[in-house]
């Protein structure tokens, strides 16, 4: 399987434990990561999709500001920095299920 390559960690990841899905693409990840640190370690800032359609990023790194809210296996708003990664996990970045429902008009 190919892995989608890390290369905006502070330091190398120094041993891959598991594997998470990233809006469909696999991420190896350590053991204790959070779901925040593996998508940031891809380089993506632009996380979360709010109520109004408008698309954030992570704030406060500490559950508090809700900027990270993402869907995690099949669940929406989980906070990512707030999740800590389990093998497997499928995670989808700039989702939201209210403004997917909203006809436009
Ligand atoms: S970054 Fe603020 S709640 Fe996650």
């Amino acid at each position: 399987m190919h892995c989608q390559e890390r290369t905006f960690d502070i330091q190398p990841l120094a041993q891959a434990d598991m594997t998470v899905h990233i809006n469909g693409q696999a991420v190896i990840a350590a053991i204790g990561e959070t779901v925040l640190s593996v998508i940031q370690s891809l380089g993506v800032r632009q996380i979360a999709r709010n109520d109004h359609d408008q698309i954030t990023g992570a704030y406060c790194g500490m559950g508090v500001c809700q900027c990270c809210l993402v869907k995690i296996n099949g669940r929406h708003k989980r906070r990512a920095c707030q999740t800590v990664v389990r093998d497997g996990m499928q995670i989808e970045t700039q989702v939201n299920r209210i403004t997917a429902q909203e006809v436009v008009v």
